[in-house]
């Protein structure tokens, strides 16, 4: 099977066919039969990799569906094309570019040339940089002008340059330094720049400008806002003489701009144009995180996700946590017609990952053409949304119960928890492994009435079941965890476009409201009426706009 892209539509392979068919079958299947009927299930539809246990028993599927999902992988050449992104090869191809953020994990010493060039080399001078100027800032030998050292940093960036920063310090709070603070902006609202900075002293800033082109909108005008705030309290002369400089660093491939904006180019931590941005957490990106729990700790993460990395490259997909893990999105997705992946952390600090995965897995595959240019004739991504367990039991949670949508859903649980507090972790695991069992085998009408209770009431408490689970337990939520997790999603979400054969790794789509803002961007600002030439919608809103905000000044 060769890496060059198929004509042959998906669903006129015979394999993708044969699952259509077997799918007709199994959706009258029950869990509680595929348990009873081996009571091996829970143990023998389980794998353990690099730290995580991935127990997809309480999945839809047998061994059958297995099989040919297995085959239909090979048919797609999913192997190979894996084989072909830790090459380096340009499998993104609308944009000709590698996709490699594999090798901004991979050890120190090791190689791998692409286009000429040892990337791993180049991935460890930039870490090491970091680690130089992590360690200078965490000691106090950083100092901001007037000598004050940093407390506080604030990263600016969106997208790919801000969810994951923002998501690995939620989850490895644990580990970070207490007696610093970390600010997140992205939002081009305002409100969010100054809810960030509103009780910080700029003398103890530190702003890290994080942007892969250096040119994003949002980034950019919050980048200003945050020199004008320092300007205002260290002094308009700031600039001039050099002040400035030691409350900035940037992160970026943009090196033009990134002068052009006026940081010390001592200060820009490089990254490459194979490194996409929703795959960028592990790169300079992550220097947030790296000021945060400190570069023994980074690097225990980037251990963990090579550790998933090595995993998939060379674990039989029968075996491969991510291999399952995107087989069953795809069965779920295009065969069972589920259409969101609930992610449902039972871990606090986990709260920001399910929006982490939102950008990762819908910027990634929500794609509507294949790599060929072919419009698909089936569902690509999915919507995958989530909240922390148990919060989202009061909540959400009663649709996926009872409700007539089939919401597949990720559990994820740490066997430990680094906040021991009585026995509330035990209640929290409870809570996990009950809602797993409570969704695949529900309560069925004989059980509701032998409870005694009344005819009439009884449909109103029935539990259909059958609502398909994948858990995830680690032991404990350190840096190396949190990589193998990051990774293992990473690379699913590389499985499933394989399979639909679309370019994961671009994202055309969203430059289209990028185009049509800075049109409107210069209606709004217009001091005259504007003639307006948008549909009758958009004028009308824009006009409601212009007549109701705050007076002009
Ligand atoms: O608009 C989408 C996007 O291009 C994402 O893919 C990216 O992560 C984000 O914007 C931020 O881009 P940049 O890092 O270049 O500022």
């Amino acid at each position: 099977m060769s890496t060059e892209v198929q004509e042959t539509p998906l669903t006129t392979l015979p394999e993708w066919q044969a699952l259509e068919a077997h799918a007709t079958a199994m959706r009258a299947r029950q869990l509680r039969d595929l348990f009873g009927a081996d009571p091996t299930r829970g143990e023998r539809l389980a794998v353990e990799a690099a730290g995580l246990y991935f127990d997809y028993s309480k999945q839809r599927v047998d061994d059958e569906t297995l099989r040919l999902l297995l085959l239909l992988a090979q048919v797609r050449g999913v192997a190979e094309r894996r084989d072909a992104m830790f090459r380096g090869e340009h499998i993104n191809s609308t944009e000709d570019r590698a996709v490699l953020h594999v090798a901004l994990r991979m050890p120190k010493g090791s190689t791998l040339v692409v286009d000429g060039t040892d990337v791993v080399a180049e991935v460890h001078e930039v870490l090491d940089r970091m680690t130089a100027f992590a360690d200078q800032v965490r000691s106090g030998e950083w100092k901001g002008h007037g000598g004050k050292p940093i407390r506080n940093v604030v990263s600016i960036g969106i997208g790919g340059s801000d969810l994951g920063p923002v998501m690995a310090y939620e989850a490895l709070k644990a580990f970070s330094r207490r007696d610093m603070v970390f600010r997140f902006v992205s939002n081009v609202d305002g409100t969010d720049f100054v809810e960030a900075t509103r009780d910080l002293d700029a003398h103890e800033t530190l702003f890290i400008i994080c942007s892969k082109t250096f040119t994003t909108l949002e980034t950019l005008t919050n980048a200003h806002a945050a020199r004008r705030w320092c300007l205002e309290q260290l002094g308009q002369d700031a600039e001039k003489s050099g002040a400035i400089a030691r409350h900035f660093a940037a992160v970026s491939t943009n090196e033009k701009g990134v002068r052009e904006f006026g940081i010390d180019p001592e200060r820009m931590f490089g990254f490459w144009d194979w490194v996409g941005g929703r795959y960028s957490m592990d790169s300079a990106i992550g220097l947030s995180t790296m000021l945060a729990i400190g570069p023994e700790n980074f690097r225990a993460m980037l251990d963990g996700f090579h550790a998933m990395d090595e995993h998939f490259r060379s674990t039989p997909f029968e075996r491969s946590l991510p291999a399952l893990m995107g087989l069953i999105a795809i069965w779920n997705n295009n065969f069972l017609g589920a259409s969101t992946v609930a992610v449902l952390p039972y871990a606090e600090y986990m709260k920001r990952f399910p929006a982490y995965l939102q950008q990762l897995t819908m910027e990634s595959n929500g794609k509507h053409v294949t790599l060929a240019g072919a419009h698909v004739d089936f569902e690509t991504g999915p919507i995958y949304w989530g909240e922390p367990g148990t919060n989202g039991q009061h909540s959400f949670y009663q649709l996926i119960h009872q409700g007539t949508r089939l919401v597949p859903c990720d559990f994820i649980g740490f066997n430990r928890t680094r906040n021991p507090l009585g026995d509330q972790h035990d209640l929290l695991m409870a809570n996990l492994f009950a809602q797993t069992e409570a969704l695949a085998f529900g309560k069925t009408l004989q059980q509701v009435l032998a409870e005694g209770t009344s005819e009439a009431l009884a449909p109103h408490r029935v539990c259909e079941g059958n609502r398909p689970t994948t858990t995830i337990l680690a032991d404990v939520l350190d840096p190396r965890t949190l990589g193998t997790l990051v990774a293992l999603y990473e690379h699913s979400v590389f499985v499933q476009g394989a399979i639909w054969q679309i370019d994961s790794y671009d994202q055309w789509g969203v430059e289209l409201g990028k185009q049509l803002a800075k049109q409107t961007e210069k209606e709004l600002a217009s001091r005259e009426e504007p003639t307006l030439a948008h549909d009758s919608s958009t004028n009308a809103l824009i006009r409601r706009y212009r007549a109701r905000r705050e007076p002009r000044r």
